[in-house]
């Protein structure tokens, strides 16, 4: 009976296309592409009608591709747009036309051009129409060749593609690269299998890709929160690869085609505790944060750090293709750079190309740059960019020394902190604060206490610190000074408003190191006069 069949097709197919890779086709009986009465799918026609003839005509001289017996759409599809593509898109075009004649649910399927007619089989519905905004939808019809690969890079040279992924002969890619309409060999038509990404990335090779944890992981969903696989054939994040956070169709955010509509939650599905070790989410809704929830979709890869909106996102600070920071930066001497080396990099494409706006302590000399503030040029600053100028800095807890490198994230977190300014352990910047090890314990996991409130540097602190209850905020700017060493950059007036240091009787707010563990102070500060006075 089947030999029947097939060399029914076979005849069918070699009158009528002229073409002896027949026998591949056959399968298309056993898919949901078989219309007819004998199909496995839910729509089908009441009657026994041609398999084939729901796509191809036989009714056609000209033995060329495009037999297509479908009355294709006179529809205007809105297309797929994005900052970042390079490709010129072309309203559908070829064999993507023939799927659209379907697929896009506005046509009645059982409505072939030549060949029965009346067959009600209604029109496509619910997630297999992709409708006529493809603007959520991988890019089609448009040409894809050596230039176009260069241009944007990360492309393969479409010459050297598996030969299961087609371009048609015109050099465009269409629905049938990435489809075969004539056998589910691969679930969903799909001319490759995708686990591990393996049809995204025969075209993709994005640079870092292959030693990232979304490429290798083989963690799966714990149980808790929704789970992120659940329309996924696979289980593991490495076999799901580019689709744990790209849809290909009816993609929620269609701009990249992301899955989900809030930025951060294409990375909290996973980074919540679902998957991920670690419960991300948690750490934005701290005390203090970096507020990735407010600003939607301001981030783009193309961004200028000069001139764009001000914003932050979790693309801001992880390359989501890359397992580090491999994202856009800012370099010492302030200019950009595409991929940032350092830590410090990152934050300085918000934190060091401007002042920053948001109200905070205010010191004698106010700059609120940190790339300004850290300037290896300044007479002292925390060794982040460069190793600190001062070597006879002692009392330091084991593992660091004064030629130590330190990073922004040894006294932020990035994400989120209980305490605030998202600094990583608890720092008192208010006056009157009593001493504890507690209220320093940011400068304390560095400096130790005991050492420095017995006076390792010559300076008195313990009489100010304890005795006087002053925050080593209000004489130290813990990124650094342009003025004075020490890192002394006097708090002039708190968050509150309230004024702390203030000019001595005459006129003078000033700090003078006068050789090693000496120093001089020009100031007023909790009523009592410097004017001045040494250690
Ligand atoms: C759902 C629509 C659809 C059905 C049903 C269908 N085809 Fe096709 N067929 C296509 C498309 C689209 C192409 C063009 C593929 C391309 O451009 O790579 C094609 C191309 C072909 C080709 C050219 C060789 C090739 O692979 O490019 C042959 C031969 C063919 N079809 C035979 C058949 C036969 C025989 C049947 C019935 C058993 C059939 N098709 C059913 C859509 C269909
Ligand atoms: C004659 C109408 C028709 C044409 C033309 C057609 N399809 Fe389909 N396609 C269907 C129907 C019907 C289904 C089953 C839908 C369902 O069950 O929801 C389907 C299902 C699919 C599916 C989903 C399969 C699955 O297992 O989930 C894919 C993928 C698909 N088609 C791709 C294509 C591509 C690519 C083309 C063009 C080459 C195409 N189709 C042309 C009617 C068509
Ligand atoms: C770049 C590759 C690619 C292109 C181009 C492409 N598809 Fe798909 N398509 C896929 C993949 C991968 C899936 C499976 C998605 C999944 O598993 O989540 C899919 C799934 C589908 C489905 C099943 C429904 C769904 O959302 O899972 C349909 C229908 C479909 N495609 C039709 C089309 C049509 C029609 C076109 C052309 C307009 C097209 N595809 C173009 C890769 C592609
Ligand atoms: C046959 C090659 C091919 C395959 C397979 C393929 N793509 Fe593409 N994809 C392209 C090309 C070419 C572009 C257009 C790039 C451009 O014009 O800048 C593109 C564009 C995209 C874009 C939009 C890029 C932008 O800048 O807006 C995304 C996202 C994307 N692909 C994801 C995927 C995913 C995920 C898969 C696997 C399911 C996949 N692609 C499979 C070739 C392919
Ligand atoms: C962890 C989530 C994640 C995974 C996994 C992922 N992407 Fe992306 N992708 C994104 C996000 C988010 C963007 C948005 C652009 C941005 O801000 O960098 C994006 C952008 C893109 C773009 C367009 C912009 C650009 O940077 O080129 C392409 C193309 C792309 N992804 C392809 C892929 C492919 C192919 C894979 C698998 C090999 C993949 N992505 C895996 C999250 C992911
Ligand atoms: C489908 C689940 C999933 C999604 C979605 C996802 N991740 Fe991941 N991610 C993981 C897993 C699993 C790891 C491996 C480490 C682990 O288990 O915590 C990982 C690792 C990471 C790492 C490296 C951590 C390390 O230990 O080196 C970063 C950074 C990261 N993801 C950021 C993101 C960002 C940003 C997004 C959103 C664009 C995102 N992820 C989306 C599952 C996911
Ligand atoms: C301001 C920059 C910044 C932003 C915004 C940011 N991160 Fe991070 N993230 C970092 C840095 C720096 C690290 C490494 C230091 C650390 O572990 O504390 C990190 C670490 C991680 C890790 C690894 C944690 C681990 O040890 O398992 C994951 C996962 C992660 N981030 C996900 C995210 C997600 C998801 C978002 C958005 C909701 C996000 N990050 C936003 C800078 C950032
Ligand atoms: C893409 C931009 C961006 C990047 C990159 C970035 N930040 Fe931020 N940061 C912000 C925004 C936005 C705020 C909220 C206040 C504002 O609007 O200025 C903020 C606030 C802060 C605050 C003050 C929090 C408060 O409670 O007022 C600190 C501290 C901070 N960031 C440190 C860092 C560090 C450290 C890095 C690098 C690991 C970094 N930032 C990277 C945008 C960014
Ligand atoms: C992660 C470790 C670390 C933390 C936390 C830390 N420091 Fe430091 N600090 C250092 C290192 C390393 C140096 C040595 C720099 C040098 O030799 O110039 C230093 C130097 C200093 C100096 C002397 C600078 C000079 O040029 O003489 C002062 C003052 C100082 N730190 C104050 C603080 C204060 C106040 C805090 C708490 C807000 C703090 N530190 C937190 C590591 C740290
Ligand atoms: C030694 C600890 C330490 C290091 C290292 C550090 N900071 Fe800070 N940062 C602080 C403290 C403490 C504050 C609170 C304000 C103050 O004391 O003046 C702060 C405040 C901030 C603020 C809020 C605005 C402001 O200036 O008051 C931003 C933004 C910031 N830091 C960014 C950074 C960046 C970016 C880096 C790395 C280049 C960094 N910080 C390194 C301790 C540190
Ligand atoms: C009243 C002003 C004042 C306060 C408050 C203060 N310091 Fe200092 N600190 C100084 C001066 C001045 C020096 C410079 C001493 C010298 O080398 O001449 C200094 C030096 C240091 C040094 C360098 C030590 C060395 O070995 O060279 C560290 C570290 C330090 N302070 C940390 C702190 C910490 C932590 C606090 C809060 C617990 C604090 N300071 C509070 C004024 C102050």
């Amino acid at each position: 009976m089947k030999l029947i069949k097939i060399s029914l097709i076979t005849f069918l197919v070699v009158g009528i296309i002229g073409t002896s890779s027949t026998l591949l086709i056959a399968g298309v009986e056993r898919t949901v592409h078989n219309l007819s009465v004998s199909g496995p799918g839910k729509y089908k026609a009441m009657r026994a009608v041609g398999t084939c003839t729901f796509c191809h005509t036989p009714h056609n001289a000209n033995p060329t591709r495009g037999l297509w017996n479908r009355s294709l759409p006179g529809i205007t599809y809105k297309l797929y747009e994005s900052s970042t593509l390079e490709a010129k898109l072309n309203q559908p075009t070829g064999s993507s036309r023939l799927c659209l004649s379907c697929h896009d649910g506005t046509i009645a399927l059982g409505n072939p051009r030549v060949g029965p007619k009346g067959i009600a089989l209604g029109s496509l519905k619910g997630k297999t129409s992709l409708g006529t905004d493809l603007s959520d939808d991988h890019p089609i019809s448009f040409v894809y060749d050596l230039d176009l690969a260069v241009r944007r890079g990360e492309l393969a040279d479409p010459l050297t593609l598996p030969k299961a992924l087609r371009l048609d002969e015109t050099g465009q890619l269409q629905c049938t690269t990435c489809h075969d309409p004539h056998t589910d060999k691969n679930p969903g038509f799909l001319a490759m299998d995708n686990r591990n990404s393996s049809l995204c990335v025969s075209c993709h090779r994005l640079k870092f890709w292959q030693a990232s944890p979304h490429a290798l992981s083989p963690a799966t969903w714990k149980g808790i929160h929704p789970d992120p696989f659940s329309e996924s054939r696979f289980k593991t994040v490495s076999e799901n690869g580019c689709l744990n956070c790209h849809k290909v169709h009816a993609a929620a955010h269609p701009e990249w085609l992301l899955r989900s509509q809030d930025e951060e939650e294409n990375c909290y599905v996973c980074h919540n505790g679902a998957v991920a070790k670690r419960d991300v989410e948690v750490e934005f809704k701290k005390f203090s944060f970096h507020p990735v929830e407010m600003s939607q979709w301001v981030h783009d890869p193309k961004e200028n750090p000069f001139s764009m909106e001000r914003h932050v996102s979790c693309f801001d600070c992880h390359n989501p293709h890359s397992s580090q920071q491999d994202v856009k930066g800012i370099s010492l001497s302030g200019t950009e750079v595409a991929q940032s080396a350092f830590e410090y990099q990152v934050c300085y494409k918000c934190h060091g190309v401007s002042e920053q706006s948001f109200s905070s302590i205010r010191r004698e000399d106010n700059v609120t740059n940190v790339r300004i503030e850290m300037e290896p040029s300044n007479p002292s600053y925390h060794p982040i960019v460069a190793v600190g100028r001062n070597p006879s800095v002692s009392g330091f807890e084991p593992g660091y020394t004064p030629s130590s490198i330190i990073s922004c994230s040894d006294c932020h977190s990035p994400h989120g902190s209980d305490y605030d300014m998202l600094l990583k352990w608890e720092y008192r910047m208010e006056d009157l604060t009593s001493e504890s090890y507690q209220s320093y314990s940011l400068c304390y996991r560095c400096h130790n206490r005991n050492s420095l409130l017995s006076g390792v540097s010559g300076f008195p602190h313990s009489k100010h610190v304890v005795d006087g209850r002053t925050s080593c905020s209000v004489c130290h700017d813990a990124h650094g000074s342009r003025k004075n060493p020490s890192l002394i950059n006097f708090m002039v007036r708190d968050r509150t408003e309230k004024t702390i240091v203030s000019f001595s009787k005459s006129g003078r707010l000033d700090f003078q190191k006068v050789g090693m563990n000496h120093g001089r102070c020009y100031l007023s500060c909790h009523g009592s006069d410097h004017d001045p006075k040494e250690y």
